[in-house]
């Protein structure tokens, strides 16, 4: 099949020429071969970029772990840019003693590493009433899966001695949002972490640096970014993003509220919109990845007759409680329509529900919480589109 391929037959310039030496790129950058990789917006979404959202291109990624330049970003008041040295983290409230931590002092606890996915409550939240974006970068993009380093905040909690009557615990960022969420102290003893790095280099700007509460498996809006104090109470504090925002309003009127964890979740990323089958017939791997705030993910079923049949995918990689797990599907594509969609369960036996099945349970009004089973339409020419199925 190789002859007369001029890529085999002739020597090429970068077989020919010396490339650029070491330091070239002191940090380093993708190849530019890659340069359509990126987190992209949607532009009519929100009004101003201080108060949005990137979304990470799910679709051009394969493993379990984001990349750091590739983790969708979502502010409420912008990027703080500050200084390590410059930064304090304070504990008051229900406290024997209030304290104020450097940097520096928070490196001396002991730390530990853990991978976790971080999901946005608003991931999914333009699918409640049907199909709407065109691709899994914009339909799910709103999660990232990285290693963090940090320290537990049950150490800096324990430091401070947390009082009798303690039950809450609210972190709050340094930005110009001065983000705020009540935590329960138990999953605040459990298993948060303040974190400094992220994929073992310091967390980048857009995600919280030089430090970054993790709440693992729950919704993204607690894990609170440029985190300056924690507040120790006795009662949660009813701030704006657990009342007028992240609240799910049911159709009776009345709204979900402190609907903290991330149920379980999967998308196809491949084939999808943004990454149509271009080979034709044939073999064909379908991937994917899956994810649950209770634990670790036990099994995904595919599908590619739009619910009829469902076989069980390969999960390869690490399974790691509250992290992403990857997907696959290797099948003989025959050419015909298709008509993909997953459905995850969890360890503690949950399944994806079907986007029906969750509108009958909470209405029309949500926006949070969406974990519906997506489908993608694959046609007979390759290409990909967002629908749904009755
Ligand atoms: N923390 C602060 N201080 N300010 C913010 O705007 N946004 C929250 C949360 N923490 C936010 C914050 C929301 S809604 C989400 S989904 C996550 O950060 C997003 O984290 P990421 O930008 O690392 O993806
Ligand atoms: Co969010």
């Amino acid at each position: 099949k190789a002859e007369g391929d001029p890529l085999i037959t002739e020597i090429q310039d970068w077989n020919r020429y010396l490339g650029d030496g070491v330091q070239a790129n002191p940090y380093g950058t993708p190849s530019p071969f890659e340069s359509h990789v990126v987190r992209r917006d949607v532009e009519w979404l929100t009004a101003s970029t201080e108060s949005s959202v990137s979304f990470t291109p799910l679709h051009e990624l394969d493993g379990i772990i984001t990349p750091n330049g590739l983790c969708f970003e979502r502010h409420h008041g912008g990027i703080a840019e500050i200084n390590p040295a410059d930064h304090r983290l304070m504990i008051n409230g229900l406290v024997d003693t209030p304290l104020v931590f450097t940097m520096e002092d928070l490196k001396r606890f002991p730390r530990e590493n853990r991978v976790y996915f971080l999901e946005c409550a608003a991931n999914s939240g333009m699918e409640w009433r049907g199909a709407q974006l065109n691709g899994c970068q914009y339909t799910h993009g709103m999660v990232h899966c990285v290693v963090y380093t940090g320290v537990p905040l049950k150490y800096l909690l324990e430091e401070a001695g947390v009082k009798t009557n303690a039950k809450w615990v609210m972190p709050e960022g340094a930005d110009a949002s001065a983000m705020t969420r009540s935590i329960p102290l138990e999953k605040a003893l459990d298993d948060c972490l303040v974190a400094f790095k992220m994929n073992g280099e310091a967390l980048r700007p857009e995600q919280g640096y030089p430090l970054r509460l993790v709440v693992p498996g729950w919704e993204g809006n607690m894990w609170i970014k440029w985190l300056r104090r924690l507040e120790v109470g006795d009662q949660p504090w009813q701030q704006r993003e657990e009342t007028a925002k992240y609240t799910d309003l049911l159709t009776s009127g009345k709204a979900r509220r402190f609907t903290w964890v991330m149920d379980v979740k999967s998308v196809v990323t491949n084939p999808s919109p943004q990454a149509p089958v271009t080979h034709g017939k044939g073999p064909l791997v379908i991937s994917g990845v899956a994810w649950s705030g209770n634990g670790k993910i036990t099994r995904v079923d595919v599908t590619t007759d739009g619910g009829r049949n469902w076989k069980t995918a390969r999960i390869d990689g690490p399974s790691l409680p509250k992290a992403m797990h990857r997907f696959y599907l290797d099948i003989d594509w025959d050419g015909s329509d298709l008509l993909i969609q997953s459905r995850a369960m969890d360890e503690d036996g949950f399944f994806q529900p079907t986007k029906d099945e969750l509108r009958i349970a909470r209405g029309e009004n949500s926006i949070y919480h969406n974990n519906g089973i997506q489908t993608w339409h694959v046609k007979t020419d390759g290409t990909v589109e967002n629908v749904e199925v009755a």
